[in-house]
This record gives structure tokens, sequence and C-alpha cells, in this order.
């Protein structure tokens, strides 16, 4: 089992998949211009596999979550999926806008994923188009159904807040998630890529949010979990209980038990999401070198060296690049 300098362990992989997304999120792409990577510099689905089972049997990765941009854009996401579900580990989940999830909840669940996690800003159409710009809230809606109804639950539903945007709309998700009996995580805005612009004028504290729902909700302290990044509460209204996350890393950055590493769609692999580089494994896989493992051990060191005790939260590389 590999650990950092710090005795961190580094666990949990997360794969970007694509930087392409169909939606375009004011906090993580601009609307025009964006340039994505060349098909032929991302990773193949083989390139994945080779990848991720190197991890998992050298340095003790046993947990996957693929990523983007948006990975169900990602083409032959389902034989990846398949092929990933083979290997040693305990967890195999997703994190998507849902656009794409009614056509592909079936398939994926087959596949061997356990979970999704579905980004869901706001349940308001109008919103929805201001925040997302491009894409049908009733698609990310018909998503959520999907996955349910697939068996890929335990179903999080992630919401930045953003002041102006969706701060007054915290109470209403958290009825529709209790309702469903899904788990709501708030999300701190991140001073990322695209979100740097306005991140001062936007950014509201996981402590605001909890005490605006605190005055709607009774809620209650549950302890925090080792190496989980969402502190949760218990929160009932009415008859309906459930549970409520905060995800608080620019006001409690949890960087000190980080158990996370990340490939991005290229192939860089970082140790954290606020390194602008990192090692370049697609380099080595590539190469057709006899040592190309030990390299590839070597780079995995690289980037959890590179992994910073405690990071400043900011970074120019947006989201969809660095593999969320
Ligand atoms: N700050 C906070 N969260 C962000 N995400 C993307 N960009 C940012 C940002 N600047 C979120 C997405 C998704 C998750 C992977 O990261 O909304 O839910
Ligand atoms: Fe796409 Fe996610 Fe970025 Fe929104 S935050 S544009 S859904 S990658």
């Amino acid at each position: 089992m590999l650990v950092d300098k710090h005795g961190r362990l580094a666990d949990r992989l997360r794969i970007g998949l694509t930087d392409r997304c169909d939606l375009r999120c004011t906090y993580c792409m601009p609307l025009h211009g964006n340039v994505f990577a060349p098909k032929s510099d991302l990773l193949s689905n083989d390139e994945i596999v080779r990848v991720a089972d190197f991890l998992v049997k050298r340095t003790g990765v046993s947990r996957i979550r693929l990523t983007g941009g948006e990975p169900l854009l990602h083409p032959g996401i389902e034989d990846l999926v398949r092929d990933l579900a083979t290997l040693d580990i305990e967890d195999l989940a997703l994190t998507t806008n849902a656009q794409l999830l009614a056509d592909h909840a079936e398939g994926l669940a087959r596949a061997g994923l356990r979970r999704v996690n579905i980004s869901l800003d706001t349940l308001r159409p109008e919103r929805f188009d201001a925040m997302a710009r491009v894409g049908r809230l009733e698609r990310t809606l018909e998503g959520i159904e999907a996955a349910v109804e697939a068996g890929l639950g335990p179903v999080k539903l992630n919401c930045v807040v953003m002041r102006g945007d969706n701060d007054d709309e915290v109470g209403d998700l958290v009825r529709y998630a209790l309702d469903r009996d899904l788990e709501l995580r708030f999300l701190e805005l991140m001073s990322i890529g695209e979100a740097a612009a306005f991140h001062s004028e936007k950014y509201v504290t996981s402590e605001e949010t909890r005490e605006r729902l605190a005055r709607e909700f009774a809620m209650e302290d549950r302890p925090f979990e080792a190496g989980e990044t969402a502190h949760v509460f218990g929160i009932r209204n009415g008859t309906r209980a459930g549970s409520v996350g905060f995800i608080s890393p620019v006001s409690k950055p949890f960087c000190t038990s980080c158990r996370r590493l990340r490939l991005s769609g290229t192939g860089v692999l970082r140790g954290c999401l606020m390194n602008a580089a990192g090692p370049d494994v697609r380099a080595i896989i590539r190469s057709g070198d006899a040592d190309w493992e030990d390299q590839l051990a070597r780079t995995v060191l690289t980037a959890i060296n590179q992994k910073p005790w405690l990071s400043k939260m900011e970074t120019q590389v947006a989201m969809h690049r660095l593999g969320g």
C-alpha cells in the first residue's frame, strides 16, 4: 500500500475520461471558444484499463470514480465499465451531469457500475438555462429517476451553491432529495478556471448554507468519517428524514485527509486537483518500453509527492480538464 510523505494513502482514483461536456456551467467552462484535446491525445479504453489495473495491483487503489468533463460522452463507456468492474476494487462509481443518463443507466448497471453522483444545481428550468446554459433540466431529472430505477444507488446529488443564482433554493433541493431518498451534498464554489472571475461575488460558505437550512429543517450533526470530503448532517422535514452533506474545500480544506489520485483524460496523473501539471502517464504506456511498469511506479510517487499538505484551493485549470 502506497503512502505519501505525510502518511496519506492514495487509494481513491478518479479518472477523467474526456474534457468535453454537453453543458457549459458558468463556473466551469466558457460558452464559446473551448478548445478540447484531440481524440488521439485521450487515453483509449485499453490504456485506461492498463493504468487502472497497475494502480490497483501495485499502489493499493481500491475505489475508482469516472469523471470528465462529462464521462457519458466517452465512446465505449459501458465497455470500459465492464473491464474496470473485473478489477479487485471495492467501488466503481461515476460523476455525471445526467443529460445522457436516462439512455445509459441500465446498461451501466449491467456492466458493473455500482453508483452515480449527479450534478444538480437547480430545479428551476430558467435557472438551469442561466447556470448550465445548454442542455435541459428535464433530462437531468429523467437521468436521476433512471439511475434510481437501475439500482445505481445510493444516488448522490451535488449542488454548487452560488450567491444570487441558487442560494435561495437550497431548501427546495433538500425537499426534492428527501422525497426521493437521495443524499444531497452542497459544494462550496472553488476558484477554479472560469469561477476565478466571480468567486468573491458568488462564493457562499457551507456554514451559511447550513444556517439557512437549519431555519427550516431539524438538523443533527453526524461524526465526520475519515477519508470522506462531506460533513454529513441528519435532516428532517416533517415525517421525511434523510441526510445532507456539506463539501467545504474553501472554508475547511480536507487536504490533510485526502486519499485521491487523479488521472486526466490525456493521461496526466495528479496527486491534487490544484497541481497545474503532473507526470505524463500516456507517454509511458505508449512508449513500448519494456520497463514501463517501473516508470509508471515512479510517476505515481512523483504525483503523490506533489500533493500539498494544505492547498490554497485555487487553480487556473478548469475542472473539466482535471477530471473533477
Ligand atoms: N467549484 C465547485 N464545484 C465545481 N464543480 C465544477 N467546477 C466547480 C467549481 N469551480 C463541480 C461540478 C460537479 C463536481 C464534479 O464538481 O458541479 O458536481
Ligand atoms: Fe460539464 Fe460538469 Fe463542467 Fe458543468 S461542471 S460544464 S456539467 S464538466
